[in-house]
């Protein structure tokens, strides 16, 4: 009951601490979350104190048709009551439905899927993929990109200390600027197989390319052939407006990779959807078929439950409208305040804005979430606040982050001098 499990708080953080995962913990910390996350519902979630906040992290970008959205437990529970066949050695039909919706919804020909467990996992699955088809050849990503913790996941990664623990990480990667053209041209293109990008990058700041940029990425592709991938494991499924961002940026992929909000913040997911010519040599090798739990049941129903959602509800038109507001409410807190909103970046439901430094950074996301709002600061550029609630939110909601900007930087403002950057 909430209230009643206050007191338990401290003592799960610290066994949370000790067993599971202490920086976590002093990083939640030092956001000042120090209550037990209780319930969540829509765009937010209440702590063991009874606070209600808004969530504008969206579970780290997994919750976008809101959390335990009532559509998708009810289809939950009614998949496991069918008591269906889950596991192998069978195929199940669910798992067939799933990859035609998915190849009705992916820009261009991408006709053929598979599924893991995690956005980490598909990327390992798109680079396998290329190794199939291409060798040793190098694999281009960018710098401050990220693609997840898995080790080829981090090999194709860009942001540094993210990587430098883990060292060495596979041969064969090589990152260049994001948004420059004139770097991918330098490669010799016989040493490459393959172009890994996000179409927006997310954890530098969420940047946007400069306009065409991925159109002459898509354009250098096809005249060295080159396989092109596009993690969109966070701008997928509705977050920018678009079922795909690829589709407002009018490019087709040779490779999409999916997860995250797949799952509805529930069941967790992740897909790769490509070209048919790149699928001919998948049946050929066992090794891109075996996932145990990859395309269970469960998750395939989540998954085709989310996209009829987002479909039957409106959700992308709605996004758009949102945007309009959220980004002229931030834009109109960043004109007001232009010594500690640097910037703002951002498209849909997901936003970056740029501080002074990643002091007041900090302050900020904690003195937001003393309001009952969480944004969080990126995890690549602390400098960044994330601004990213789900599709779901509504617009007295939206006007309650506006509120709670105004009333923070208010504060925070004449401080500034004396927050240092160390
Ligand atoms: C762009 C991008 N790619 C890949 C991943 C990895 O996904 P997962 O956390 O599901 O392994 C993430 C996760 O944050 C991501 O943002």
């Amino acid at each position: 009951m909430i209230g009643s499990q206050n007191s338990e708080d401290g003592y799960y953080y610290e066994k949370y601490g000790e067993y599971i995962n202490s920086w976590y913990m002093t990083h939640l910390m030092n956001m000042g979350i120090k209550n037990i996350g209780y319930k969540a519902e829509g765009a937010t979630i209440t702590d063991s104190k009874g606070n209600t906040l808004i969530d504008c992290t969206s579970g780290y970008g997994i919750g976008n048709i809101g959390h335990n959205n009532p559509v998708i437990i009810k289809a939950l529970v009614d998949q496991l009551k069918r008591g269906e066949v889950n596991t192998r050695p069978y195929i199940n039909k669910i798992q067939i439905e799933l990859a035609d919706l998915l190849k009705s919804i992916a820009p261009g020909a991408l006709e053929c899927s598979y599924l893991f467990n995690s956005g980490s996992e598909a990327i390992e699955n798109a680079l396998k993929l290329v190794r199939l088809y291409k060798g040793g050849k190098k694999i281009i990503s960018m710098k401050k990109s990220f693609h997840g913790y898995t080790l080829g996941a981090l090999s194709a990664s860009g942001i540094n200390s993210f990587k430098k623990s883990f060292e060495p990480l596979l041969p064969g990667f090589e990152q260049v600027e994001f948004g420059k053209i004139e770097e991918l041209y330098k490669i010799k293109d016989d040493e490459v197989g393959a172009i890994l990008i996000e179409p927006i990058q997310h954890d530098a700041g969420v940047k946007i390319p400069p306009q065409g940029y991925l159109k002459q990425v898509r354009k250098l592709c096809d005249e060295k052939n080159i396989i092109l991938i596009l993690d969109e494991v966070i701008t997928g499924i509705g977050k920018t407006g678009y079922m795909f961002a690829s589709e407002y940026f009018e490019i087709v992929p040779d490779i999409l990779v999916i997860g995250k909000s797949l799952g509805a913040g529930l069941i967790p997911i992740g897909a790769i959807i490509a070209r048919k010519n790149l699928w001919q040599r998948f049946g050929l090798s066992f090794p891109m078929s075996a996932t145990s739990y990859g395309g269970n049941s469960l998750a395939c129903r989540t998954a085709i439950e989310t996209i009829k959602f987002i479909q039957d509800n409106g959700i992308l038109e709605s996004v758009r409208n949102k945007e309009l507001i959220l980004s002229e409410q931030l834009n109109k807190l960043s004109s007001q305040y232009p010594e500690i909103i640097l910037s703002i970046s951002g498209i849909g439901l997901m936003f970056g804005l740029e501080i002074t430094n990643k002091n007041i950074a900090s302050r900020i996301v904690r003195d937001m979430i003393e309001n009952n709002v969480i944004v969080y600061q990126s995890f690549g550029n602390a400098n960044i606040i994330m601004v990213e609630p789900p599709l779901v939110i509504s617009f007295e909601q939206i006007s309650k982050i506006s509120e709670a900007f105004n009333k923070v930087i208010s504060r925070v403002c004449p401080e500034i001098n004396t927050i240092g950057n160390n």
